[in-house]
């Protein structure tokens, strides 16, 4: 089986993850449960739970407590999608290929429904804690993944973003941007994965910055895709960070040096994640696979 075949079948494995720890939409509070709900199963490449439990898998993991947290990392990830397409963030109308949370449950159910995941997050990976003998990792977890969430992590990337938009951005600031909106969350997904698996402190370490590498390959990919791809392909608009003013990667850089910078930087992903000596080799074909996604 070729990696893109191995892909869509754990693609599959990790949505009927997610699905079995989506909350019931009952109850007087079921509005906001339909727009989170709506939100998760609305797609997406599901790259942080696949990375998560690929990371997990490398360090010889092969318990069931991995799993809330792969429910848990998506739920954030979603909440931040709904967050950043908010009429006060980036005001966009599409994601996932579908309308965005605040178009279709107004902007009030939007903010609510972010907040909902994020913590529900949280409710969600604290079931590992009776999942596990291991419960000192999944709490050191629990913790990370706050960390990686909050102000030192993707909220406090957002808010470098949505304050310098308009403005010129240097190369430095660009680069805390997208390490922490972007990165912070795959190097949780990554290191969460290690961690939960016991692998050592240096390993932990070496699987952060593969993580970080990768985030920012990533980020830069985004801004690339916004610029060559289409609203069908992308199921979110394109054109976004033009509309915006926001400066970006490929507005910094121009678009061919932004395409030889991913691949490069993801290249040393790789290479950062040979450094602990243990081979899996899907996540290998999955970090070099984001260089070329169209998505
Ligand atoms: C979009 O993330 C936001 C960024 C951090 C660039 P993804 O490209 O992973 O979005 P989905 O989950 O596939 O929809
Ligand atoms: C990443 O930046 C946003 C998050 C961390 C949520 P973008 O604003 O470029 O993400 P997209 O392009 O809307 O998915
Ligand atoms: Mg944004
Ligand atoms: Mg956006
Ligand atoms: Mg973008």
């Amino acid at each position: 089986m070729n990696a893109k075949e191995q892909l869509k079948i754990y693609t599959e494995e990790v949505e009927a993850v997610i699905e079995k720890y989506l909350p019931a939409e009952e109850g007087h509070q079921k509005t906001v449960l339909e727009a989170m709900d709506y939100s998760v199963r609305a797609g997406g490449k599901r790259l942080r739970p696949l990375l998560m439990r690929e990371t997990y898998r490398l360090f010889g993991g092969n318990g069931s407590e991995v799993e809330p947290f792969m429910a848990a990392i998506e739920m954030i990830h979603t909440s931040s999608l709904i967050h950043d397409d908010l009429p006060c963030m980036d005001n966009d109308t599409l994601r996932r290929g579908v309308p965005t949370t605040w178009v279709k449950y107004g902007y009030d159910m939007a903010v609510l429904a972010g907040d909902g995941l994020m913590i529900y997050a949280f409710e969600t990976a604290a079931k590992a804690l009776s999942m596990t003998e291991n419960k000192e990792r999944a709490a050191r977890c629990m913790g990370l993944l706050a960390e990686k969430t909050g102000i030192y992590g993707m909220i406090g990337g957002q808010t470098v973003d949505v304050e310098l938009t308009n403005k010129p951005i240097p190369k430095d600031k660009l680069d805390f941007i997208y390490r922490l909106k972007t990165g912070a969350l795959l190097e949780a997904s990554m290191m969460i994965g290690a961690i939960l698996a016991g692998a050592g402190e240096e390993d932990i370490k070496a699987i952060e910055r593969t993580a970080s590498l990768v985030g920012l390959a990533f980020q830069i990919q985004d801004d690339i895709l916004d610029v060559t791809s289409s609203p069908e392909m992308l199921g979110k608009p394109v054109l976004s960070d033009e509309k915006n003013n926001k400066t970006t990667y490929v507005t910094l850089e121009g678009l061919e040096k932004a395409q030889k910078d991913v691949e490069e930087i993801s290249a040393k992903a790789v290479d950062e994640l040979h450094s602990v000596g243990r081979t899996n080799e899907f996540l290998e074909e999955l970090i070099k696979m984001l260089v070329t996604r169209k998505k």
